[in-house]
């Protein structure tokens, strides 16, 4: 067989296929552990962003664990599920958000005229943090997800313990497009969510993602955040997602309880 014959030249494409192949699927292998680990990093460090504790070089693990208590709640109902309720699934430590929002055994259908999130399955139970400070609750960050335009966008929101002023928001996970939709991660964006209110004086859901710029002047804006420009379908799914969850349907029933003072 001649060296540049058709039968070689394929022969040496077929190994060096091969090789690299073994090599790709090795490196995979070998690596999900530690992609696993930075996938629960980078959680852990949006929430301390969504609490405002990320400052400098933080050991995020360390900072997580001397400021953050999560709590495993029943999502209809508001309550704090007791350490002996816990299961290998239901352990607010090893909460798998993902997997707990889309397994039908935790989850149970939501009727398509109140799912403004465009979830369409309704966890059971949810996993939310809070920040402590003096050995007192200062913040509660809840966990938040829905529909953008090309994907599901997965956040945090933090509310202040009047549960009606934000004090942080961000999203750790999301496939809009970048300069577009993308431009939920701008920090300049996200600082806006900062001190407006997600509730009327009546307790109703008031905070909204507009289309345009907030008019500083109107009564309203204290409930409002920009548009985000060329991306209304994105700024309407995050205006939905937060709504939902903050509503009767997703945190309400939780937030009733700390405010009737029965998670204390
Ligand atoms: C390639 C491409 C990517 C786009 N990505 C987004 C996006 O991530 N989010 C979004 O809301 N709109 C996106 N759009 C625009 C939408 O199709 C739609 O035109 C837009 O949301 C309307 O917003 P406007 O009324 O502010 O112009 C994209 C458009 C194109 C062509």
């Amino acid at each position: 067989m001649s060296a540049d014959s058709t039968k070689k030249t394929l022969m040496v494409a077929l190994g060096v296929c091969l090789v690299c192949s073994v090599l790709v699927s090795s490196a995979t292998v070998a690596l999900s552990d530690r992609q696993e680990e930075n996938k629960k990093l980078d959680k852990l460090t949006n929430i301390l962003a969504a609490g405002d504790l990320l400052k400098g070089s933080t050991d995020v693990q360390k900072t997580y664990e001397e400021n953050i208590q999560a709590k495993l709640i029943d999502v209809k109902t508001g309550e704090i599920l007791n350490e002996k309720q816990y299961t290998k699934d239901l352990n607010p430590e090893t909460f798998d958000t993902k997997k707990m929002t889309s397994d039908p055994k935790f989850t149970e259908l939501i009727p398509s005229e109140i799912d403004i999130a465009g979830i369409k399955k309704l966890p059971k139970h949810m996993v939310i943090y809070e920040v402590m400070k003096d050995k007192v609750v200062d913040k509660f960050i809840f966990p938040i997800y829905g529909k953008g335009l090309w994907s599901t966008l997965w956040g945090f929101v933090a509310l202040d313990t009047d549960l009606r002023t934000i004090k942080g928001f961000t999203f750790y996970e999301h496939g809009e497009t970048p300069g577009l939709g993308g431009e939920v991660d701008n920090p300049k964006w996200k600082a806006q969510w900062k001190g407006k209110k997600a509730f009327d004086e009546n307790g109703d859901i008031a905070i909204s993602v507009i289309k345009g710029t907030v008019d500083q002047s109107n009564p309203k804006a204290e409930y409002q955040i920009d548009g985000l420009s060329g991306s209304t379908l994105t700024s309407r799914g995050v205006s939905n997602l937060v709504r939902f969850w903050l509503g009767e349907n997703g945190y309400g029933p939780f937030m009733a309880k700390v405010k009737e003072g029965q998670h204390e």
